[in-house]
């Protein structure tokens, strides 16, 4: 992390304000207690209203203000919203649509990723910025773009994208004779005898080859990686001594997050409990808010930043319901918690037109502060002091779930059962253990398995050879594995493995085979543990054989009555499990509980139903946080080594309270 003194900031567009109030905004920060602004992310036509006419007054001028206030700047490149003039020139830069229309002008992210002479212009442009702002001291980093591959259902589809797509599997496979042999062309006539004839995925009258549509999302998200990095090389090379960032949008799925993160110094996240509208509910469960936070810690294995943090009502045509008083202050708290060392508001006043006139900023359209500005300027003041104890430790978990955008690709293609999401499977585990206050780490492949006790990978669809021995290693040398329905199904090239009995190259590990399943359309089957039914199998069914594992729980319905549900392999010195169906809640709980036991999983503190609590990592101790998502008075009972530094053990509705435990 390169060190600074930003705790908090908000985003803040000067452009949208006339030039006498910006005194005003910055006066009102600094009595808030903020330390930096983030600004310039969308205000291309502004900095450069013609080719080569560049007007960085305007923004010089902000800047040497917000200074004077002692506010530090983060800048965005702000090549999310090419102006109209490009456009004009280059009308070929506007995106095109999987129904094969390009898109217009007149909102944002309109953009092919892959367009040349949009690239051009963003090398001219961000060369100008970087070098006009190097020497700028206030200028302490650069945020690149704005949520890259956000806006789009998916990438560009226009004849550029389509040769850069045949390029990339070029690339990959040499020859055409190879592409066909693994995508299986011979079906359907689709055998191409060379790679020019390869489509991007536009819609047509029906499916395409799933194998196809794996390679045009990975290849979509080496585009968002190149397209970055881009960036990355020219402000690095000009700005060596500033940071480079980026907001990513949790779960998010248009790019391999842990590859777009690889280069950056830190990531940055944009939180936004109340979501977009039209949202059910209208506030995201809160075991969700940490699970997106706890990925992005996982993306760098460090801490994050927050360069949007919800501070109003959202909404831009339908509206989101008001945060109720105190809940920002939690969200903030929760955002911390779970491992940023800085918060950005996103923004600082609602701005008074365009789409987002609705997306509500700390301030509000009459630019009086009110009730949220008051909140936040609290909320600063008393995280502030605990945000220097913690900064820049990351904690680790006994317990990891592994995130695979290839996993999640794949099951985008083909569902299965229509409400089957890799993301959601993933969250209904990670929310078992959140509900009980027990800390998860959330890793990728490349990640070391041996620092975790326990390590879930659900929905192993794609594998190899080596993907599996990773595993084995890991239980052999005494980890505890969990995988479930759907695994050691197909190669990675997204078709289905023929050698061996299903889980495919996984079947020695978990001990078991699995020769018949059933999807469960408008179906859910009782499971029990000896005689006790425990829950509902949901969504799939796996009929299991065991080799050498034991079952743990059964089917207790259906022509697989009695068959086992769960099992578990001893294998080296650890253990494999293989859950064969999607649980409901009350199955998981039975289920995890007697998995965790056997794992000696521990939590941090026991607490009621809707309080989180929550440690991060310090130099010479631990934070503790409680957080009351619940519209209740709650009481918490903290361990009497902790050493209370906010809050107090009666928790009021949104109410935090924070705790500090010296390494002795
Ligand atoms: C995103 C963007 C912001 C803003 C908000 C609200 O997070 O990064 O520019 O548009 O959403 O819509
Ligand atoms: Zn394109």
């Amino acid at each position: 992390m390169i060190e600074n003194n930003v705790f908090f900031g908000v985003d803040y567009y000067p452009e949208h304000w006339p030039r006498d109030r910006w005194d005003t905004d910055a006066i009102l920060m600094k009595e808030a207690g903020f330390d930096a602004v983030r600004m310039g992310e969308f205000s291309w036509a502004k900095m450069e209203p013609e080719l080569n006419h560049f007007c960085f007054e305007w923004l010089d001028d902000a800047i040497s203000i917000l200074k004077s206030y002692g506010l530090k700047v983060v800048l965005g490149t702000p090549t999310a919203a090419p102006p109209a003039w490009i456009i004009e020139g280059n009308p070929e830069i506007l995106p095109v649509n999987e129904l094969g229309i390009r898109m217009g002008f007149g909102g944002r992210h309109h953009v092919c990723m892959s367009n040349k002479s949009y690239r051009e212009h963003i090398i001219r442009f961000v060369n100008e910025i970087a070098e006009h702002y190097r020497d700028n001291d206030a200028v302490i980093g650069w945020q690149i773009d704005n949520e890259l591959g956000n806006s789009h259902k998916e990438l560009c589809m226009c004849e550029n994208c389509q040769s850069g797509f045949q390029e990339w599997l070029k690339n990959k496979y040499k020859t055409i004779q190879k592409l066909n042999e693994s995508y299986g062309t011979v079906f359907w006539s689709q055998t191409y005898s060379d790679f020019h004839q390869i489509p991007a995925p536009k819609v047509t009258p029906n499916s395409h080859n799933p194998s196809l549509l794996l390679d045009w999302k990975r290849f979509c998200s080496d585009l968002i990686i190149d397209f970055q990095q881009m960036q990355i090389d020219i402000i690095r090379s000009i700005c060596p001594d500033k940071f480079i960032t980026h907001n990513f949008m949790g779960f998010y799925d248009k790019s391999d997050y842990f590859n777009l993160a690889k280069n950056l110094d830190f990531v940055s996240h944009d939180q936004y409990p109340s979501g977009f509208w039209l949202e059910d509910p209208a506030v995201t469960p809160s075991s969700e808010l940490a699970a997106n936070l706890d990925f992005i810690e996982g993306l760098k294995d460090k801490p994050f930043w927050i360069l949007e943090q919800q501070a109003g009502p959202t909404g831009w045509e339908i509206m989101g319901k008001t945060p109720r008083p105190g809940q920002l202050r939690l969200w903030t708290a929760q955002s911390i918690a779970h491992g940023a060392d800085a918060v950005f508001y996103f923004r600082w006043r609602t701005c008074l037109f365009g789409t987002e006139q609705y997306w509500h900023g700390i301030l509000p359209h009459s630019g009086i502060p009110g009730r949220r500005y008051d909140e936040i300027k609290k909320t600063i003041s008393e995280l502030h002091p605990v945000m220097q104890k913690i900064r820049g430790v990351k904690n680790r978990s006994d317990v990891a779930i592994l995130f695979s955008y290839d996993q999640n690709w794949a099951f985008q293609i083909q569902p299965h059962h229509p409400d089957l999401n890799y993301t959601k499977q993933l969250i209904k585990y990670y929310a078992y253990f959140y509900e009980r206050n027990i800390p998860v780490d959330f890793i990728s492949y490349e990640s070391d398995f041996s620092e975790y006790r326990l390590l879930i990978a659900p929905l192993q669809f794609l594998s190899d050879e080596d993907i599996a021995l990773k595993f084995k290693t890991y239980v052999k040398n005494g980890g505890n594995l969990i995988m479930t329905m759907r695994t050691g199904v197909k190669d990675e090239n997204n078709v289905c493995f023929s050698e061996s009995q299903l889980p495919g190259p996984f079947s020695e590990l978990l001990g078991i085979e699995i020769l018949d399943y059933d999807c469960f359309l408008k179906l859910s089957v009782q499971v029990t543990i000896g005689d006790k039914i425990l829950g509902k199998a949901q969504k799939w069914c796996d009929i299991i054989n065991l080799n050498f594992a034991k079952a743990i729980a059964f089917y207790d319905e259906e022509f697989y009555k009695g068959t086992p549900a769960v099992t578990v392999n001893a294998y080296g010195k650890g253990d494999a499990y293989y859950i064969g169906f999607e649980p409901d809640e009350r199955l998981m709980n039975g289920i995890m509980d007697i998995i965790s036991t056997n794992c000696h999983i521990e939590p941090i503190l026991k607490s009621q139903k809707g309080v989180e609590i929550v440690q991060r990592v310090a130099a010479d101790g631990k934070c503790y946080f409680a957080l009351n998502h619940s519209d209740k008075a709650v009481r918490i009972m903290p361990n009497t080594e902790w050493k209370r530094i906010l809050g107090s053990d009666v928790l009021d509705p949104y109410d935090i309270a924070v705790f500090y435990e010296s390494i002795k």
